[in-house]
């Protein structure tokens, strides 16, 4: 892997290569923890694979409640071996249910933090070269707004952002959407509030999020993307460690999931539309033309 030839090249890339691809890069990231992003990315990935597209997870977070963990996935290599070069990204992926494959952190990614260029290359190299194999990749990221957060979601086509009905799961979003916007030039982002008994809460709370967002961060829009109902089955599910859709199929939690897998297996990626941000990663589907 020659790196000092490799940014130029990427970087060349113009949006116009990339626009026939059909390969989407999602970041799933809150600014705070615990409110609901692991299980997310487990049972949208599950939804999302049932509607047979292929899905590849990449754990972006130093956590506990890691995603291989939470679809009963056992894992000996990880994301360091392949930052080592031990590895290949082939050799580590794990196969969950449904077909979902799954990229284990483990503890290679506190390396990350460090945030060394190269490390960072040869990861986003040997995503770039698999994800042709995909049509989603899903960065499931760690809480806060470090490095490594603003890392994946500026590396991604569009950024979920996470809430719930907390006060301060809102400054923590309004906190991430600042630093993204202010240092990497997110404009657009998509909300979904979880952990909530009605659909008018969830509303409630992106009206509150975007009468602060249009007052204070202008020049950013906050897309209402959909709502997950608060279920006392999730804790049962993640301590099973199986995909909530798949034990509790016909639940008003699953029903959410799928709504909101339903809309985004169907609409225009939003990298087409102009509205997603447009990272010089994802070259291979280009390549692949
Ligand atoms: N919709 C929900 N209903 C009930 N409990 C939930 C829901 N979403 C998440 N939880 C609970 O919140 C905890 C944290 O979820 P997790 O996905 O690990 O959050 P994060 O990845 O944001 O840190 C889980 O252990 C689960 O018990
Ligand atoms: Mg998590």
């Amino acid at each position: 892997m020659i790196l000092g030839g490799q940014a130029s090249t990427l970087k060349r890339m113009t949006y116009g290569d990339m626009s026939e691809s059909g390969l989407r890069v999602l970041a799933v990231s809150s600014g705070k923890g615990g409110v609901g992003k692991t299980n997310i990315v487990a049972n949208l990935a599950y939804a999302l694979s049932k509607r047979g597209k292929k899905v590849l997870v990449v754990d972006a977070d130093l956590g506990l409640n890691n995603i291989d963990i939470l679809l009963g996935l056992a894992s000996k290599k990880h994301i360091g071996h392949v930052l080592s070069g031990e590895s290949n990204v082939e050799d580590i992926i794990l196969h969950g249910p449904e077909g979902i494959h799954v990229l284990p952190a483990g503890d290679g990614l506190q390396e990350l933090t460090q945030l060394e260029t190269e490390k960072k290359m040869v990861l986003m190299d040997e995503l770039d070269r698999v994800s042709r194999n995909y049509d989603f990749l899903i960065f499931d990221t760690g809480a806060g707004i470090s490095a490594n957060v603003t890392f994946f979601c500026s590396a991604a086509h569009e950024t979920f952002l996470v809430a719930t009905t907390e006060p301060t799961s809102l400054t923590d979003v309004y906190a991430l959407m600042k630093i993204l916007h202010n240092n990497h030039s997110q404009k657009h982002f998509r909300l979904i509030v979880n952990s909530v008994t009605s659909e008018r809460e969830a509303q409630g709370v992106y009206r509150n999020l975007t009468a602060v967002t249009d007052r204070f961060l202008k020049g950013v829009s906050v897309e209402y993307l959909g709502y997950i109902l608060h279920d006392p089955n999730v804790p049962k599910a993640i301590r099973q460690q199986k995909a909530f859709l798949e034990l509790y199929p016909f639940s008003k939690f699953s029903g959410c999931i799928n709504e909101l897998a339903e809309k985004v297996s169907k609409e225009k990626p939003k990298s087409l539309t102009g509205e997603g941000n447009q990272p010089y990663f994802w070259r291979s589907a280009f390549q692949a033309q």
